[in-house]
Formats: structure tokens, sequence, C-alpha cells
């Protein structure tokens, strides 16, 4: 018998929503986050950029790092009453950066020189893996806090959701190239930028960069990862914890899908990696799921439906009728194929005892409490 994910959010410490971008991480996160402070668990629910409408009915219209209490009132006042506790806190990628060059300088200085280097700005927000990694960063600095019994963690929208589990070792690994030890052998001696110490096919290429990138970059760029450099050790460490924590037993993965095939594609290529990497899933979410139309008639010609619709008392062109006509066997036909799809899913996922939860697609986005709370309940009794 699968765990569902009402009893993972009991059981688990840690639910990590990963998936492609833009199938529903953000809002599985809030939602499962909700339905949990609903039962009486203490939820921090750490997301990125949800949609301004949805943060601003949680009463969270500016950008929150330090984590913000949600009003149980909000929730009470929709009908949705909360026996537990839910506190939102925005990640950011930059800050978390911040904090851990602050925490691993040696010195004060050494770290104020690193984040007024006009290099740090780009990679603390732009170098590959440097989002995904702070995600983790995040999750490793509060999870031991006692104020919580669940966190949920969403995580950022990655065109390759792999890029997530790869993120501390990309990191690392473009922390610790050979082009950067290039550079930090040419600084150090002198605390300038000195080629000629350098082996004459490295000095090339690094004299071959300089050319392209005109004056002055190839000194800040050394001067950048010498002072780095000083925060490896510390960098290192913490990624291996990072590591260590993504494996702990009371973490555990919802895998969040569409229902069309590119991105069952990619949550089952996902899946496959962390079973690789012995990583728990939790739950598979199907979610905008299309159901067929309530009374869903196959092959119903344009007469029939005239027909029908009279009994009722309502009149219908020829052409309003076969406009109704093509919609309904169109809204048919989508739900036979997502179907088909999920089907695909759990024949190739080898789930076992892992839930697949069919989210349905809502007729508006998910952006006000009661929606969160609805798509919450669907999530937490199995879904559709
Ligand atoms: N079941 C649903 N029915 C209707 N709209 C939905 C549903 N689930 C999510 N949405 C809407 O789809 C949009 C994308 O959802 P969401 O932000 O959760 O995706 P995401 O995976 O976090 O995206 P990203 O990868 O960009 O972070 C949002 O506007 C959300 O309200
Ligand atoms: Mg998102």
């Amino acid at each position: 018998m699968p765990e569902s994910l009402a009893s993972l959010t009991q059981s688990r410490r840690v639910l990590i929503t990963v998936g492609a971008g833009g199938v529903g991480k953000t809002t599985s996160a809030a939602a499962l986050a909700v339905a949990a402070a609903r039962a009486g668990r203490r939820v921090l629910c750490l997301t990125i950029d949800p949609a301004r409408r949805l943060a601003e009915s949680l009463g969270i219209a500016s950008m929150d790092t330090s984590g913000h209490v949600v009003d149980p009132a909000i929730f009470a006042a929709a009908g949705f009453p909360m026996k537990g506790a839910l506190t939102a806190m925005m990640l950011d990628t930059k800050r978390t950066f911040d904090e851990l060059v602050i925490k691993y300088s040696s010195t004060k200085e050494k770290a104020e020189r690193l984040l007024g280097n006009k290099l740090y700005k780009y990679v603390s927000t732009s170098l590959a893996g440097t989002q995904e990694y702070m995600a983790m960063e995040k999750l490793v600095a509060v999870k031991d806090d006692p104020k919580y019994d669940l966190i949920i963690l969403d995580t950022p929208p990655t065109a390759n959701a792999l890029d997530f589990l790869d993120a501390p070792e990309r990191l690392m690994g473009a922390l610790d190239s050979t082009a950067m030890k290039w550079f930090i052998q040419a600084f150090e001696s002198s605390g300038k930028l000195s080629l000629n110490l350098l082996a004459r096919s490295a000095a090339l290429v690094l004299r071959g960069i300089g050319k392209i990138t005109g004056g002055g970059f190839l000194e800040a760029m050394a001067e950048f990862i010498t002072e780095l450099n000083d925060l490896f050790g510390g960098f290192k460490e913490r990624a291996t914890m990072v590591q260590k924590a993504l494996r702990a037993p009371d973490v555990s993965f919802v895998l969040v899908t569409s229902p069309a095939p590119m991105s069952i594609q990619e949550v089952l290529f996902f899946s496959d990696r962390l079973a690789e990497h012995k990583m728990p899933r939790g739950a598979f979410v199907v979610n905008r799921f299309r159901l067929p139309p309530a009374r869903a008639v196959e092959g119903v010609t344009v007469a029939q439906a005239r027909e029908a619709l009279a009994k009722r008392g309502i009149a219908l062109e020829e052409e309003g009728a076969e406009r109704i006509v093509r919609a309904h066997q169109d809204q048919v036909r989508l739900a036979q194929l997502d179907a088909l799809h999920v089907r695909g899913l759990a024949g190739k996922a080898k789930a076992g005892d892992v839930p697949i939860v069919r989210v349905p697609e809502l007729a508006t986005d998910v952006h006000d409490v009661r929606l969160l709370a609805e798509v919450g309940e669907i999530l937490m009794t199995g879904g559709v």
C-alpha cells in the first residue's frame, strides 16, 4: 500500500517539490504546506518566486527572506481553520550566498572585499547551479530549527530538473577547475597577476582570454578567484553537508509533472536518478490533469445535442450547437489522452509504493487562499 501524501506530511521532516519549469512545483509546495498546517503541523514553506497575487493573498507582499508567519485568521476567514502554523520564507540566492561568504571568510575584510568584487554579483546569481545550490543551502540552514515540524522546499525553475541534483557538484566543480587554479597560481605569490609564473600553455590560454575580454578583466577575475579560494574549504565542507542532508531518511521528494509526455519523460528521468542516488521518492503529482466533462458522451452528434438541449428549454442555432459539440468532444479526447499518459507514467515509473496523485486543471490560476486550500485537500486525499 503506497504511503499517501497526507501520511508523508506527518512522517517526514522535509519534502522537496521538483519537476520541469512551470509544472506546478511552487503551487504544490504551498498547497501541501497549507494542508499540513491545517492538519496541525508547524510548517515552514521555503519558496521561490510565488505568483504575486498568491503571495499577497497570504499577506506576504514583500520579499520576505527571514520568514513570515501567515496569519491564521486569513485561513479561518476563508473557511479553512488551521490547527498548526504556517511560515513562508522566500529564497534569495544572492543573500544566501552572501551569508555563506560571511560565515566562511577567514576575516571580515576578506568577506567585504569579496562581496564588493565586480564579478561577485554575477557569479553569486548567474553561475550555473548557484540558484539550485542555494535552495539546498538554505534548507540545511533551517533543517534543524525546532520551531518547525515540517519543511517544504520548493525548487527553482530549472529548464532541466536534473540540474537540481547535480548543483553542488557542478558548482564545486566550477570553483575547483583547472582554470581557477591557474588564476590562483598566477596571482598568489605577488598579489598581482603575473602570468610568468605559469606553465607556458596555461599562460597562453589566460593571455588569450585577456585579449578577448579587454583591460582589467583578468586582474578582476584573478582577484576574485583568489579571494573565493579562501572560502573554498568551508564551501566544500558545506556542500558535503548539503549532499548528506538530502539523503537523510526524513527527506522525501515530491515529483511534479504535467500530463504532457515531455514533462512525464523528464520526471521519469529524475525519478530514476533519485533511485540511483538512493534518495526516496515520496509521490508523483500529475498536475493540471484534464478531466472529462461531467456528462461525457462520446460521438454525440449535433442533432442529438440540439435535441437534448431543447428538452431542457435551450434552443440553439445549428452553428452554436456545433461549437458546443466540438468543445465537448475535445474535452473528452484531451481527458482520454491525459489518462493514457498517466497510465504510461504508472507503467514506467516502477512506482510500486509511490503514489501517483492527480490534481485537476482548475478553471483559473491558483491565486488565493481558498484555491490553495482546495488543491491541498486534493493532494492530501489522493487526488482525482
Ligand atoms: N491545477 C492547476 N490548475 C490551474 N492552474 C494551475 C494549477 N496548478 C498550477 N497552476 C498555475 O500554473 C502556474 C504555474 O504554476 P507554478 O508557479 O506552481 O509552477 P512552477 O513549477 O513552480 O513554475 P516555475 O518552474 O516557473 O517555478 C501558476 O500561475 C499557477 O497558479
Ligand atoms: Mg516555482
